[in-house]
């Protein structure tokens, strides 16, 4: 327990070096499987762009696909470092795997399938069962300062605890999915969460060895997620599909729940939970939700202009902002997630006395 010895210092970092091919894999991968998707009839229009008519530009589905698979070579080759150095977490790694892949075969269904919104939403759920029937860690959450003398230093949620697991991998996969419809925005918002979870983990490195273990669940996502940024990016020339949003979601899920910093998560994830709460009325239904919930593309200006009825986090921001390109828009978004994940930072260690 503690700091790494150097033994386990060099083996990591050996382990970083490797993750490095997970990135040079899915960037020389991503084309050629475009080309295959776009031939299976699997491909979306770009909405936002000038084309003969709006959105008659063609872009092939799903690319997260090929860095979710590379991902999972490399996660499984990780198991090999568990055995090595922390054998007792060895559960942990492989059921926190089995999930990451499930959800990655029941993402890429829903792209080809194109399931209606209720289904989706059990597809997390089914996806975390390998993590529920072998978690046999603790199901306390330590409290926030404030309620302790009521309530106690922390609470034993018992098996609500499982049900919290299960609504926190099925919110992250979720919350990302529908803060998205921009060129790069659902790549470039989960790199951002990705590099603070891995952040976090080198800051607390010494205090548990989990964190050490969910910095090797995230450093190979960092390193594929950025392959795919680099054609996601405006103007894309892939789009990620569903299956990426929610093997990002699974991902941060595992690495939080087994690295026992749930709430922290949450702390890098406002972004998501603002679009989130903005959206619930839409997502029930009390205002009409169209397939796409995008802002308006104008022909002539080639700017985005804010679509008050449809309540994100992007219509938000032009309202704010005024009109702007899609270019520009997915650059003040992202800004926006850093400066979160800063002020997250913040809540952590200096807000802790209130919240942790
Ligand atoms: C979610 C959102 C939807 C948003 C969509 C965009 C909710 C409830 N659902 O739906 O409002 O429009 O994501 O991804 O909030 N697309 C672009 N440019 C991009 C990314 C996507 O034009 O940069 C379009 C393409 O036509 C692409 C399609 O969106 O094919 C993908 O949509 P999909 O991921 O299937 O939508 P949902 O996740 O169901
Ligand atoms: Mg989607």
């Amino acid at each position: 327990k503690g700091a790494l010895n150097q033994e386990q210092f060099f083996a990591f970092l050996g382990y970083m070096v490797l993750s490095f091919f997970a990135y040079v894999l899915s960037y020389w991968m991503i084309p050629k499987i475009a080309q295959l998707t776009e031939k299976a009839d699997i491909f979306g229009y770009d909405i936002n762009k000038k084309g003969t008519e709006a959105g008659t530009i063609k872009i092939p589905e799903s690319l997260g696909i090929v860095p979710a698979t590379i991902y999972l070579i490399f996660n499984i080759l990780g198991i090999l470092f568990t055995r090595a150095y922390m054998p007792d977490l060895i559960l942990s790694h492989i059921s926190g795997l089995l999930a990451i892949t499930f959800i990655v075969f029941l993402g890429f269904a829903d792209d080809v399938l194109d399931l209606a919104w209720r289904y989706k939403l059990l597809l997390p759920p089914i996806a975390s069962l390998p993590v529920i029937v072998a978690y046999t860690g603790g199901t306390q959450i330590v409290l926030p300062q404030l309620i302790r003398p009521y309530l106690g230093q922390s609470i034993d949620l018992g098996p609500i605890y499982y049900l919290y697991m299960i609504m926190l991998s099925t919110f992250q996969s979720n919350a990302i999915n529908i803060y998205a419809g921009v060129n790069g925005l659902e790549v470039g918002q989960s790199i951002i969460i990705a590099l603070s979870i891995a952040v976090y983990n080198i800051i607390e490195i010494s205090t548990q060895q989990q964190h050490l273990f969910s910095l090797m669940i995230i450093v190979p996502y960092i390193s594929s997620a950025l392959a795919l940024y680099n054609y996601n990016r405006f103007p894309s020339k892939v789009f990620v599909g569903d299956v990426f949003c929610y093997w990002s979601g699974m991902t941060f899920a595992v690495a939080a729940v087994l690295g026992h910093f749930s709430k922290t998560l949450m702390l890098f994830c406002i972004p998501q939970l603002i679009n989130f709460l903005y959206s619930l009325p839409q997502l029930f239904g009390i205002i009409p939700c169209p397939r796409h919930r995008l802002p308006r593309y104008d022909q002539k200006t080639g700017l985005l202009y804010a679509i008050k009825t449809n309540l994100t986090l992007i219509n938000l921001v032009l309202l704010i902002k005024g009109p702007t390109s899609e270019k520009n828009l997915c650059r003040v978004l992202l800004s926006f997630q850093i400066l979160c994940t800063i002020i997250g930072f913040g809540i952590r260690y200096l807000g802790s006395q209130m919240f942790f």
